[in-house]
């Protein structure tokens, strides 16, 4: 549709407020509601749902198709055809590299895998059962720290090598918060290996031994990163971009964003899922914790279902369920208990009138963990590795926002305290 107006009449005011209605490539029109300030108006919308803070060409998704397209290209084909780092530079740059370009850029990535010793001091300080992503969120904020030669946001060179950094340094430092928990040295990066070959390398190699890496669970591990790796304006990313909004520096953007995600509505939800398993215990009992997660009064939910925009299956969600009955034959885990759980679980519920009424299908977290736990990640990592495959997403929207003209974020309320008042007289 072209660009076209709309007209807004409220009761009492003499006058219509003219606004405008645009068109994107694909997806819902907005509509531009400035004029409504100085009509002395606010729009008035909890959670975001039904407001576009921004335009980006980044990630499309049609929640009630259950499509994913990232700079065009469906996640489907993506997690078929390409890897995480091609995916990455695709998010960062717009367009899939060739051959060439693609082997420079992990050459780039390669070079940048290593964290100054410094930042493992940082580490010291936190006690050994830290949780990860607190770990995670400090360390990455402790990174503006180091990189004074390239903290000039409005200059494209320092953009991108901060982008480089992050993308590289994320796996080394989220390796590094799982060494700190289990009490072992950290593992070097090995530049032999490919990104998610290096994950697992730094995860669970020792110094004493080398860890033969399964090619299956390096796929599937590097898969977890792309299906993570962006998700349009969802909290944590929106967290970034308003943070960035002030022009902070981008490792305290991302640090931001680790923050955000680490809720079990959001990020968080993988961890929840598999202690939700944990707590469901058998199939025989999944019959009452849909029926909990059903009752208004009891705040248990089924963690893994529902998305604010997906109405319809999330796409990701499908792709790692495919990945898991791999993983799991190929490790000979078909009967693993928590899947039989997970599997007559997401039956149960998608049978259910309330939950096909309100339309909560699995979304990405669901079957996640439960490939995570097959490769013999602990449950406290889980977030922890969504953080690391969307620092990518992150940083993508950072740049494209810092790239462009943009202003502060600052939202606005409907006020509904007290009146002015004043201060009672001294007794
Ligand atoms: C991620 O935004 C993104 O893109 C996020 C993400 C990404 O890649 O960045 O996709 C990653 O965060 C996925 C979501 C992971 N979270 C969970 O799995 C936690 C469980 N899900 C819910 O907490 C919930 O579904 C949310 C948070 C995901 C969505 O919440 P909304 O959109 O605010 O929906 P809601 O809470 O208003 O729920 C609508 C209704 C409610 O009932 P009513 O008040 O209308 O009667 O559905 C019910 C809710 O009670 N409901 C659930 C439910 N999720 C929603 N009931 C039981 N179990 C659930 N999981």
């Amino acid at each position: 549709m072209t660009d076209r107006k709309a007209s807004l009449s409220i009761e009492g005011n003499e006058q219509p407020i003219e606004l405008n209605v645009r068109s994107g490539t694909l997806g819902q029109d907005v509509i531009e509601i400035a004029p409504l300030l100085s009509n002395n108006y606010f729009t008035f919308d909890p959670g975001f749902a039904t407001t576009a803070p921004c335009e980006s060409e980044i990630t499309y998704i049609d929640g009630a198709n259950g499509v994913l397209l990232h700079r065009g290209y469906p996640i489907e084909q993506l997690a078929a055809n390409s890897d995480y780092l091609e995916t990455c530079y695709l998010l960062l740059n717009g367009e899939l590299p060739d051959d060439k370009t693609k082997t420079e850029f992990e050459n780039i990535i390669r070079m940048h895998t290593m964290v100054n010793r410094s930042l493992e001091n940082f580490f010291s300080g936190f006690r050994h059962d830290a949780h990860p992503m607190a770990m995670l969120c400090g360390v990455v904020g402790a990174m503006s720290s180091f990189y004074h030669d390239s903290m000039d946001i409005t200059d494209p060179t320092h953009r991108l090598i901060t982008a480089h950094r992050l993308i590289a340094k994320m796996p080394t430092l989220a390796a590094m918060c799982h060494k700190h928990y289990v009490g072992q040295p950290y593992m070097y990066p090995d530049n032999s290996l490919s990104y998610a070959e290096n994950f697992l390398h730094m995860m669970f190699g020792t110094p004493c031994e080398d860890k033969e890496i399964n090619p299956v669970l390096a796929k599937a591990m590097d898969l977890i990163f792309l299906l993570h790796a962006d998700h349009e304006q969802n909290a944590s990313t929106s967290t970034v971009r308003l943070a960035g909004s002030s022009g902070a520096n981008p490792f305290s953007c991302i640090a931001a964003g680790i923050a955000a995600l680490w809720g079990p509505a959001h990020g968080g939800a993988n961890q929840a899922v598999i202690e939700m398993l944990e707590q469901i215990g058998d199939e025989k009992n999944i019959d009452e914790y849909v029926k909990r997660a059903k009752d208004k009064d009891d705040p248990f939910r089924l963690m893994g279902f529902g998305h604010r925009v997906y109405k319809n299956f999330d796409p990701r969600a499908k792709v790692m369920k495919k990945t898991c009955d791999e993983v799991l034959s190929e490790l000979g885990l078909e009967d693993d208990r928590l899947l039989k759980i997970a599997k007559r679980l997401e039956k149960i519920a998608l049978e259910d009138d309330y939950f096909v009424e309100k339309k909560l299908y699995p979304n990405v977290d669901f079957y996640s963990g439960i490939i995570m736990k097959a490769i013999g990640i602990p449950t406290e990592m889980f977030t922890a590795i969504f953080a690391t495959g969307r620092t990518v997403g992150w940083i993508s929207h950072w740049n494209e926002m810092i790239s462009n003209p943009y202003r502060i974020g600052r939202p606005r309320q409907l006020y509904k305290g007290h009146k002015q008042r004043d201060y009672p007289a001294k007794k």
